[in-house]
């Protein structure tokens, strides 16, 4: 931790970031980005003001002092304004500047972390780091972390009679443009008079606060009237697509991005409208902005109600999601496979054991190696029995109720009903075994963490979710699996890579099982980049769906609320732009030297709040099955022309065809008994 920075040597916009940040979502409170961008400049004109590089009062913004501040926030600002050949006032700077203001708060996030005040969770969201810092405050020593100061200190100003602090009032005066503080206290008369006199207080605090709040006010930037008519796809345009043929959904995204843009409506006949949002800089937005603008909760409702359920993970939104998140986080870390290493290794040895030199292992093999795995490190029951009949059913809902490919009573024919009597058998299963008596000793899973939390919180998750959430613990069987099933393909049909890998793996393995400080990412580093490439040639989820809730302009073109948008996040995955030669496998993409997956390009897990929460689980799993096959198995493709161009399987999800085996040609070593 770095003590050298204290509460007192934060800039104002770190503080203003600070006081914004509401804890009980993750992010800030609820701001329209205009106006905490217009915030945020104002914190920085400030900032600059109380170093003396400017001097601003109502109507001037005048240059003081060019010398840098060595404050790289502050620095690439104060020298726009020294460069500027006219003198402008304060509202000209924040209106220009606000342009900036997302990187800003990039920076700043990034810099909060560094220095141990916020945490930052999977899925972008930040919350006060538990971190205690010392500092004097109402005259007496205290300990806390440094967001509760700055919030400390502001309600010391607010609710004492004492001359605050020129820099709080600074904070308290952008704070209330924003409008935020109804949601920090309840707010009575002499409060409210407290922070217009505060407010008035100090001159800069006044004058940048008035150029704030007249952004704000001004209608004209905050939507333009110029928005762009989304165009339409011309259907035969994608009737003779190639990628529709092969049935590469992300490269057909791709293609269509370059022909009409980052948004565009695929119209199909009797159907509704479907707009697509794609490309690296609408990825970029929904990453940040999407929790603003857009809600899972409805293109999800008749898929969770198919299993009784309401409110799960993937169909909440705002501060129920956060919390769910947070609290089952530790459920879906990698920390936790990691703590079960031996008996995944063994797992996968016992699957392993039924290959035999010259037979063929059918593509939809590796869902059942996987599902092995899985079924009991997560759940604590086999599913083997009965994992084709929970995919199968599963695949059927959400092609009927979320994709709408097939009429939705397509879910209610006899073998549907009979394969959905799965679900039961498998909870049945894990309450057998679920009781206090029987777990004691055992390591934690899944099914423990989802139990207790409904014990404890019923309301977040009530037993009519149980079944929802325990029965989709098996659906990363799925995924999983045929992430499995593209990276034997990709080893098998590039005989040199398999080598390299292998000789990983022998590394690894030479002397018994690798342990988790074994398995770092410098012993498997071709191994690692070959997963990147990966997912990057076969995203198992290519789109994803979500309603509008407040209307945005992206881009240039209005998306009005009620829309439903259709998120192509693997578009750029083949986009020449992002990933040069997109149609060839190369695994130096990711070489220190250009790291061609760092950026809202590369999404195989999604963007935003609902991205892959088992993501780490899944790259130590699927790393683990991939050394192991090859320190034990070469395999080939069959048929061999699929070694050319694999045919793909989209829906509802991306896997290789069905004709796809893999025929065991070798087994280097006896598996281990
Ligand atoms: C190749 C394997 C996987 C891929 C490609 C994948 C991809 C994704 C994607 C794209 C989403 C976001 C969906 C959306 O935004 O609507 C997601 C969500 C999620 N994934 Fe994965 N996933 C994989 C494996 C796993 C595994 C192994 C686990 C569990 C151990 C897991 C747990 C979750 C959970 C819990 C969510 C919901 C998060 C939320 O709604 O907040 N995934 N996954």
């Amino acid at each position: 931790m770095n003590r050298a920075a204290t509460a007192q040597t934060l800039s104002l916009p770190e503080e203003l970031v600070l006081m914004l940040l509401n804890e009980q979502t993750g992010y800030f409170h609820q701001i329209p980005g205009w106006e905490l961008n217009c915030a945020v400049v104002g914190a920085v004109l400030a900032e600059l003001s109380l170093l003396s590089r400017i001097d601003t009062d109502l109507d001037t913004l005048i240059l003081v002092d060019r010398t840098e501040t060595g404050h790289s926030i502050l620095d690439p600002i104060l020298k726009q304004i020294a460069d500027e050949q006219e003198q402008r006032n304060a509202q000209y700077w924040i209106e220009r500047l606000a342009a900036l203001a997302e990187s800003i708060i990039d920076q700043i996030l990034d810099r909060l972390v560094e220095l141990d005040i916020l945490q930052h969770h999977n899925g972008d969201f930040w919350t006060l780091a538990a971190t205690q810092w010392h500092e004097e405050i109402f005259d007496t020593s205290k300990e806390g972390s440094v967001g509760q100061f700055i919030k400390t200190r502001v309600v010391k100003a607010l609710f004492t009679e004492e001359i605050p602090d020129p820099r709080d009032i600074i904070v308290i005066c952008l704070v209330n443009t924003c409008d935020v503080f109804r949601f920090m206290f309840e707010l009575d008369e002499q409060t409210e008079e407290r922070i217009a006199t505060i407010c008035q207080m100090d001159l800069i605090g006044r004058s940048i606060a008035s150029a704030v709040e007249h952004n704000i006010s001004s209608p004209l930037l905050r939507r333009s009237t110029l928005t762009k008519k989304i165009p339409a796809v011309a259907l035969r345009r994608i009737l003779f697509s190639p990628h529709v043929r092969s049935g590469n959904v992300p490269a057909l995204f791709a293609e269509l991005t370059k022909e009409y843009g980052p948004v565009f409506q695929i119209r199909l006949p009797f159907g509704k409208p479907m707009t697509f949002l794609s490309g690296t800089e609408t990825n970029r937005w929904v990453h940040r902005h999407g929790r603003m603008h857009l809600k899972a909760a409805n293109y999800f409702a008749d898929f969770e109600k198919v299993y009784g359920a309401h409110g799960v993970l993937p169909s909440l939104d705002g501060t129920d999601h956060f919390r769910l998140r947070k609290a089952m986080g530790p459920a879906y870390s990698r920390a936790r496979l990691a703590g079960q290493l031996g008996e995944m290794y063994r797992l996968a040895r016992e699957y392993m054991a039924g290959w035999k030199v010259g037979s063929h292992i059918p593509v939809r093999a590796c869902r059942h190696m996987i599902n092995a795995q899985i079924s009991p490190l997560s759940l604590n029951v086999e599913s083997q029995d009965i994992i084709n009949d929970l995919m199968e059913f599963k695949e059927r809902a959400l092609t009927t109720h979320i994709i709408h490919a097939l009429p939705m009573f397509l879910l209610h024919t006899p073998k549907m009903k009979r394969q959905a009597k799965a679900i039961d058998t498998l909870l049945e299963r894990i309450q057998a075994v679920h009781t206090p008596a029987q777990r004691i000793g055992c390591p934690r899973s899944l099914a423990d963490d989802w139990l207790s939390l409904h014990a404890s919180d019923p309301q977040l998750v009530p037993e009519a979710n149980l079944r929802f959430a325990l029965s989709a613990a098996l659906v990363a069987s799925v995924y999983l699996g045929d992430a499995l099933s593209f990276a034997i393909y990709a080893m098998a049909a590039r005989p040199d890579l398999y080598a390299r890998i292998r000789a990983e793996a022998d590394v690894l393995f030479a002397n018994g099982d690798p342990s988790d400080e074994d398995l770092s990412p410098a012993s498997m580093e071709v191994t690692h980049r070959f997963l990147i490439e990966c997912l990057r040639m076969y995203p198992i989820v290519p789109m994803s769906l979500r309603d509008v809730m407040n209307s945005f302009v992206l881009e240039g073109y209005e998306i009005p609320v009620g829309s439903r948008v259709y998120i192509a996040q693997t578009a750029p995955h083949y986009m020449d732009d992002v990933f040069p030669d997109p149609f060839s496998f190369d695994i130096d993409r990711y070489l220190p030297s250009s790291d061609q997956h760092r950026g809202p390009g590369y999404a195989p897990y999604g963007l935003g709040t609902h991205k892959c929460l088992g993501a780490r689980w899944m790259d130590l799993q699927l790393a683990v099955n991939v050394l192991m096959i090859t320190h034990y198995f070469t395999l080939e493709v069959t048929p061999a022309r699929y070694v050319e161009a694999l045919p793909f399987s989209p829906l509802p999800s991306m896997k290789p065809s069905e004709k796809l085996r893999f025929r065991v040609t070798e087994q280097v070593r006896d598996l281990p008994a």
